[in-house]
């Protein structure tokens, strides 16, 4: 299965895409993760990507589209990947499909995940994440059994630098500028799947199975 998941800042993308790399035994492929690792990692990439992601600007599409490019090279997305996050703006989905076509690789679907936006501050800023694996709770939504530390591995959770009020507001806005375009592009390819995001997380998944079996 070879999969995009698109939808707004904090719709559900890493939540659901857990559950379908899970089902589907393909790589997750973020790249906020990747600019998050190399952050952590203080390389040149990940000294680059902050300065965009602290504001929820766009990292510029010459960093973005390469290191995708790479990893979708590596041997493990041979039979399938989950790209999460990426393509952003219609140059990268540009780019992407000139590597895919290239390749002689077919996408299967692009699945949107759609959530209005309303109600996604409160799912951003009141999300928590995993210091050191990266599992995603919510204070409200989605509580790990003790306050404040990961279920899976016991490490305490933090808040992503670009999960503020305004930040997260920023990114919604830069959204509906350059990303929301993208829907009519992969409609018009036939691609496009849209699943309903604000519902109970079991059923956002129910449905995710639902349209790509079809
Ligand atoms: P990225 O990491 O991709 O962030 P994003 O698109 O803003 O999306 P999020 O990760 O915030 O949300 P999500 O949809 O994964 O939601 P989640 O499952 O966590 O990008 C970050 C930054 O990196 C960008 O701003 C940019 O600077 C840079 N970047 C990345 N890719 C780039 C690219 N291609 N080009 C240029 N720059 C790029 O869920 C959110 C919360 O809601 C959680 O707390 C969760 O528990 C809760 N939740 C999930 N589902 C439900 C539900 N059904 N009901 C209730 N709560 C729910
Ligand atoms: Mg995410």
């Amino acid at each position: 299965m070879k999969l995009l998941i698109m939808g707004r800042p904090g719709a559900g993308k890493g939540t659901q895409a857990e559950n379908i790399v899970n089902y589907y035994h393909i790589p997750h492929i973020s790249t906020g993760d990747m600019f998050r690792a190399a952050i952590k990692n203080k390389t040149k990439l990940g000294l680059e990507a902050s300065s965009y992601m602290e504001k929820g600007e766009l990292v510029p599409d010459s960093l973005t589209t390469n290191i995708v490019c790479e990893r979708l090279q590596e041997p493990d997305c041979k039979d399938g990947f989950l790209l999460d996050g990426f393509p952003r703006n219609i140059s990268q989905a540009e780019a992407l499909d000139k590597f895919l076509s290239d390749k002689g690789i077919c996408l299967d679907a692009v699945l949107d995940i759609n959530v209005p936006a309303s109600i996604l501050i409160d799912r951003m800023v009141g999300r928590r994440v995993c210091k050191n694996c990266g599992a995603t709770y919510h204070v409200e939504f989605n509580k790990p059994q003790v306050e404040g530390v990961c279920d899976k591995c016991g490490s305490p959770l933090v808040q992503r630098a670009d999960d503020t009020y305004d930040t997260a507001k920023n990114r919604l806005d830069v959204y509906d500028q350059n990303t929301a375009p993208l829907l009519a592009y992969y409609e018009a390819k036939n691609l496009l799947k849209t699943v309903d995001g604000n519902q109970d997380f079991a059923k956002v998944f129910a449905d995710i199975k639902n349209v790509l079996s079809k």
